[in-house]
């Protein structure tokens, strides 16, 4: 399968790895192809440059946004929050179509410092807000209540006994990204759960608030949710 991720960061990246070792095509998507290989420094979070990583991973494609949706079948949203509409705007509304895209973003706003605060809360989403900007687009929010290691690992945590969410709009857009996260990522059909419309994106990015002090108070990103009843 043709998949587009719009970011270089390490969720791009440990979602491309895991990719293209199933064989799929990977184009990641930039802002500017030049600079981002051209940038040496490390991340804020001690990430190596993109460049480092791009040598050993020549399998995977590096693209404006626009080329890299033009090329894909689904798109993976792997922007930082501030960007997400801004990456999808750079793409633009003839090569998004109507493909699905799974957002894994969170509105996260660092100004303030550590812990990130939340750009948009209570009565909207950043979820909502890319399907309002862009209505044709088969948004499903999904996988943003994990760290990155978790996403491609679910197995990890606990046998693979807890949770992930989908949020959107569109159900056959839903079975999809679901079966996504089962044959790309490994995820059980069990541990899927369909919250519901977009708006119930509301609810996972405001779970950050309470993931990422979860995070601070133990230093290890590997635990999740296990809804039991
Ligand atoms: N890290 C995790 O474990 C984790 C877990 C769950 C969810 N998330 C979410 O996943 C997303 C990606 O996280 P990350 O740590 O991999 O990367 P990140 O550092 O949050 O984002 C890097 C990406 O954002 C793009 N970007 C920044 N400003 C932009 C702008 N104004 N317009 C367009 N694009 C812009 C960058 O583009 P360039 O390539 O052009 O520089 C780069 O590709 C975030 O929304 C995060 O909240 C992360």
């Amino acid at each position: 399968m043709d998949i587009a991720i719009f970011g270089t960061g390490i969720v791009g990246r440990t979602l491309a790895e895991k990719l293209v070792a199933q064989h799929h095509n990977v184009t990641i998507g930039t802002r500017s192809p030049e600079e981002t290989l051209a940038r040496l420094d490390a991340d804020s979070m001690g990430n190596g440059p993109f460049c480092d990583w791009h040598v050993q991973h020549t399998n995977v494609s590096l693209a404006t946004f626009a080329e890299a949706a033009a090329v894909s079948e689904a798109i993976v949203l792997a922007t930082n929050g501030g960007g997400a509409v801004a990456s999808l705007e750079a793409a633009g509304a003839e090569n998004l179509g109507t493909k699905i895209l799974l957002d894994l973003t969170n509105p996260l706003d660092f100004s303030q410092g550590m812990p990130p605060t939340l750009s948009v809360v209570n009565t909207d989403s950043l979820g909502e807000m890319l399907q309002r900007a862009f209505p044709l687009v088969r948004v499903v929010k999904t996988l943003n209540t994990v760290s990155t290691q978790v996403m491609v690992h679910p197995e990890a945590v606990a046998g693979g006994r807890h949770n992930v969410f989908l949020s959107g709009n569109d159900s056959d857009a839903k079975k999809s990204v679901g079966q996504y996260l089962q044959s790309w990522f490994g995820w059980t059909s069990e541990s899927i759960i369909d919250l519901g419309d977009i708006t119930t994106a509301r609810g996972t990015e405001m779970y950050f608030a309470f993931w990422v002090r979860t995070f601070l108070a133990s230093g290890n990103p590997l635990f999740n949710i296990s809804i039991v009843r």
